[in-house]
Order: C-alpha cells, then structure tokens, then sequence
C-alpha cells in the first residue's frame, strides 16, 4: 500500500490515527507537499483512501509510523493514547524524536511518562474546523518540547490558526475552543427552529442562518463581538426586544455553566 511517490523529505511526520483531525491534518499537509508523511490506522478503509487520494505511506502497524516519523503526531481518542504510547516506545528509546498529542485531557506529564525519558512532547488542542483548514489550535510543550514548539506551529498552521498558551489552561480552552463548533452549531439549529416556528420554511431559514453565521465570523476577524452587538442593537428595536427575552431566559448563565461544565469533565476524561 506504500506509494511510490518521491517527496522531498524536508520533515518527516508520522500520525497515528487518521480519522477527523489526523485525517484532515494528513490531508492538507500532504497537499502542502512539504512534509514526508506516514500514517497508521487501524481501519484499512481509511489507509487505501490516504494512500490512493493523498499519495501518502500508509500502514496499519503504529511501530512503523513512529519509524519512519521524526515527529510523531498521536490523533487516537484519549484514552487509546497511552496504549499507543507503550507500544511506540520501544521504537522511540534513544532517538530525537518528539511526539505531539491532539487528545483531550491527556497531561503532556502522563504523556511523558509512558515515553522513554526526556522525550520532547508537545500538546496541541485543535478543532473540528481543522478539517476545511479553518480551524483554531493551542499549544504547549514540556522543556525538551520548547525547541519544537515553532515547527509544531508552522505544522499546525497548515489547517489553521496555532495560539501558545500555558498548559494548565488547555481544559479550559478544550471547553472553549475544541467544542466550540458544536455550540455554535447547537445555537445555529435553534435558530433555524426559531424562524421555522415564525413561519419561515425550512431551507430558507436554513440559509438564513449558515450565512448570517459565516457573515458574522467574518465581521468578527474586523471588530469585536461588543461592537457588533451594538451596532444591530437599536435602543428600543427588535433586537434589544429579543436580548431582553434571551437573557430572562438565562442565554449567557447557560453559556457559562456549559463551559464550566466542559472544562470540569476534561479535567477527569482519562484516568
Ligand atoms: N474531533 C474534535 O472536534 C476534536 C477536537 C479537539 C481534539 N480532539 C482530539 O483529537 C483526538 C482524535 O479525535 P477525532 O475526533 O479525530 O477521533 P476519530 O475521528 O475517532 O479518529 C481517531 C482515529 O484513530 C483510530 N484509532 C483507534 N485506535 C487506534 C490505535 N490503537 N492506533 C491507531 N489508530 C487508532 C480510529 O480508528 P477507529 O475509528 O477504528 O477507532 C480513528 O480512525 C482525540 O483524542 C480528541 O480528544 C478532537
């Protein structure tokens, strides 16, 4: 299944797990054509579409992805990352290689700690949006890390924005960030819902809304959300009558308490 393909080897990267952010991080990074790449998976599906679509080294064994990768990205859910670790081990003792997990609430100190010392280990939390190359990412690596931090970000980049921020703060900004999407997508199917129950039809309140929401990222990147809010907002009008409504009905209480509840229930994922 190996292509036969000749990159030009400026950083050789093996990801472990290629389903949505591994998959669409192999996926760009391979279109970069900067990058030699290797991926394991255990789903062969998967492999044949990389190998065939991307023209990227594929195998099912994760020993010869962490062979071939001088950085190793782990993209497996958290609690399959330390078994993953004990078995790349071995093929990490007494190399230079660094490893980069993308799991939630996996401490780059147990990371650590299932590698064979002073690995260089990184942590990076991105999101979904990852996969259309609009994603957002933190990261944080521990002191071997620190001299990998730029390329990891230069590697990240690929599928979006890469903002370092101090470790303890990653359950945090996994409640943030790593689920954002799908608040944002929860309040977009209210909304649809909303103008459905006004008597809009559905495809067009669908419309509606996808493009009031891409329209709002976008004056987003220009102004801050206050300036926004302000600028719909009439004294008096339409949109101070629903504010007034949304936050009887406790809007912003419930975007906290969800958050809060986010970032408690990374802090105890694994273990
Ligand atoms: N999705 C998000 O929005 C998001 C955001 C931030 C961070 N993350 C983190 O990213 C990581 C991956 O999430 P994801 O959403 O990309 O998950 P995913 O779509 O389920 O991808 C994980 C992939 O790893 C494969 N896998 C399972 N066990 C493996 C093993 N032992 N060795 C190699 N590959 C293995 C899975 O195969 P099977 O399907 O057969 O199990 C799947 O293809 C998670 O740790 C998550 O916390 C995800």
């Amino acid at each position: 299944m190996h292509s036969s393909i000749n990159f030009k080897p400026l950083e050789s990267i093996g990801i472990i797990g290629v389903g949505k952010i591994g998959g669409s991080l192999l996926a760009r990074l391979s279109a970069s054509k900067e990058f030699y790449l290797t991926a394991s998976d255990p789903r062969k599906e998967r492999l044949e579409l990389f190998a065939e679509e991307y023209n990227v080294k594929t195998t099912p064994a994760n020993e010869e992805a962490a062979k071939e990768g001088d950085l190793l990205i782990i993209a497996v859910k958290p609690w399959d990352v330390i078994p993953v670790l004990e078995e790349v081990s071995p093929v990490i003792e007494g190399t230079q290689k660094a490893v980069v997990s993308v799991a939630a609430g996996v401490p780059i100190s147990a990371i650590a700690g299932s590698l064979p010392e002073g690995i260089a280990v990184l942590r990076v939390m991105p999101n979904v949006c990852a996969v259309v190359g609009l994603g957002t990412a933190v990261v944080a690596a521990n002191i071997p890390g620190q001299s990998y931090l730029s390329a990891v970000t230069n590697i990240f980049r690929h599928v979006g924005d890469v903002i370092e921020l101090p470790e303890p703060l990653f359950d945090a900004a996994t409640a943030l960030h790593a689920s954002g999407p799908a608040y944002v997508a929860l309040f977009a199917d209210a909304l649809v819902q909303a103008g459905v129950r006004e008597g809009i039809p559905r495809e067009v309140a669908i419309r509606l809304v996808n493009g009031t929401i891409g329209g709002t990222a976008a004056l987003l990147k220009e102004r801050a959300a206050y300036q926004i809010r302000d600028e719909v907002t009439t004294p008096g009008g339409t949109t101070a009558a629903a504010f007034a409504a949304m936050e009887k009905a406790g809007f912003a209480a419930a975007v906290y308490d969800g958050v809060e509840a986010a970032a408690a229930r990374a802090r105890r994922l694994v273990g």
